[in-house]
């Protein structure tokens, strides 16, 4: 079993290259299937959840040829099924954007029940709701999503909760529906204006997307294009978050700071210094971090997917920081294992109350899901001695080469698999 190992105290220092929104490209990838001609996608991550997605678009009949690690070139002309059924889609989340792409093109589609990280209930009600509002029949049967319509014909829907699966979900099959979709209530994550701009990039009519509203125009066919991926605003909070938590100097490459815009208002919050540039952020991190107060929102509000690796920055801050988290219902399964390395947090239903502590210090703890496994890791370069952290897993489904970025920046960690791969690093780092 892979873990990672690592030995805390080095203030992370220097530039880290953002790679593309792996949430952006899991709905591009699925919007690559509907159209027959060539779309080349380029600043693709290459991490397991779009590892496994490339898989499945491949099992289904689509050619995927990898231009290079990061440009792969989808053609879906060959698809031969509309059933995506496999092991490991049933375990990541965006499966469910099989169900929009297949059904806009196909009118049919038959997807498992998706899985994802473990952080709360996380029902697809609103995506059922928004094929059905289309004229699509979708039925649940043996935890598999069946849809099926004769046509899609546009419609008008209100989002319940602004979900970001939901919006492109709807919008994905809307592109090719009969008429105007009006959706309300929209997530205006950069995510959800990315994959609405690779969709007018194939020809699709789609206006609104980053305003609460969104307006389709559907359109009978969908053409190739080549698109580059927008860079990802998590990988890049992580890191951010990291700089702040070692008390590091860490610059931000290749990002677009105004989707970062939360997460530095935070972190200046507690006492970094944070300087954007054109595309880059820098966070100086400062010996005498204070606390602040933390609410999870929608965009432009500051991510539920950040929550845990800001609190980590809290841990270590003077004073009592108190963080609410309004999206998922479970997110603070991370907390135990954070205490097991001295920190001191208090859950209270949605709510944490972290008393920031002088120094946490080294243990071995469980990723427990992707966003709270890079957390510990950050909590384990920032303390005292040696952490293990096991499950990784986990953080490899959304983080490319996390431990080789981590010791661009100074960070003594290294990917083990064996009790005598962690003990050489042990020697070796002394
Ligand atoms: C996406 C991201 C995830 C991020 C989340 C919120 C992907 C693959 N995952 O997840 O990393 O944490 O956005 O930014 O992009 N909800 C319903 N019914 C639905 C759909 C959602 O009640 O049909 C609720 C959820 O339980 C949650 C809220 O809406 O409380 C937001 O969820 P949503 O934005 O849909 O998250 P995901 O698309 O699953």
């Amino acid at each position: 079993m892979e873990q990672y190992i690592m030995k805390g105290g080095n203030p992370l220092a220097g530039e880290v290259l953002i790679g593309g929104a792996k949430n952006a490209a899991l709905g591009i990838l699925a919007a690559a299937l509907m159209t027959d001609e060539d779309v080349v996608i380029e600043n693709l991550p290459d991490v397991n959840d779009i590892n496994v997605v490339l898989e499945a678009i491949s099992a289904i009949g689509a050619s995927v040829v990898r231009i290079d690690r990061h440009t792969v070139k989808i053609n879906g002309e060959s698809i031969h099924g509309v059933s995506v059924d496999d092991e490991y889609m049933r375990k990541i989340r965006a499966s469910y954007y099989f169900i929009g792409a297949l059904l806009g093109k196909y009118k049919s589609a038959s997807v498992p029940l998706p899985g994802g990280c473990n952080i709360g209930s996380r029902p697809i009600d609103l995506h059922i709701k928004g094929f059905r509002a289309l004229g699509a029949r979708v039925e649940i049967e043996h935890g598999v999503v069946m849809a099926h319509a004769i046509d899609l014909v546009g419609c008008h829907i209100y989002l319940d909760k602004a979900s970001v699966g939901a919006t492109i979900n709807i919008m994905m099959a809307a592109s090719l529906a009969e008429g105007q979709t009006i959706i309300e209530n929209v997530a205006k994550e950069p995510h959800v204006v990315d994959v609405a701009n690779f969709l007018n990039s194939m020809g699709a009519n789609i206006k609104g997307a980053g305003t609460d509203v969104i307006r389709i125009r559907g359109v009978r066919r969908l053409h190739g294009t080549e698109y580059s991926i927008i860079p990802d605003q998590i990988e890049a909070g992580t890191f951010m978050c990291a700089a702040a938590a070692t008390r590091g100097d860490v610059t931000v490459r290749n990002v677009i700071p105004k989707h970062l815009e939360s997460i530095s208002a935070k972190l200046t919050e507690i006492g970094c210094e944070v300087v954007e540039f054109d595309d880059a952020v820098r966070v100086v991190g400062k010996p005498n971090q204070t606390r602040t107060n933390v609410n999870t929102q929608y965009y432009p509000g500051f991510p539920t997917d950040m929550q845990p690796q800001m609190t980590v920055a809290l841990a270590l801050a003077d004073g009592t920081s108190i963080v609410t988290e309004n999206i998922f219902d479970n997110r603070f399964g991370y907390v135990d294992e954070l205490s097991r390395m001295g920190a001191r947090i208090q859950v209270e239903g949605d709510v944490a109350i972290v008393t920031g502590v002088e120094r946490l210090t080294g243990a071995q703890v469980n990723a427990p899901d992707l966003r709270a496994g890079a957390a510990l890791v950050i909590a384990g370069l920032a303390a005292d001695g040696y952490t293990v952290v096991d499950k990784i897993g986990y953080i490899q489904r959304g983080y490319e080469d996390f431990e080789g970025k981590l010791r661009g920046l100074g960070a003594a960690i290294e990917k083990v698999d064996s009790e005598k791969e962690a003990m050489k690093f042990r020697l070796k780092a002394g």
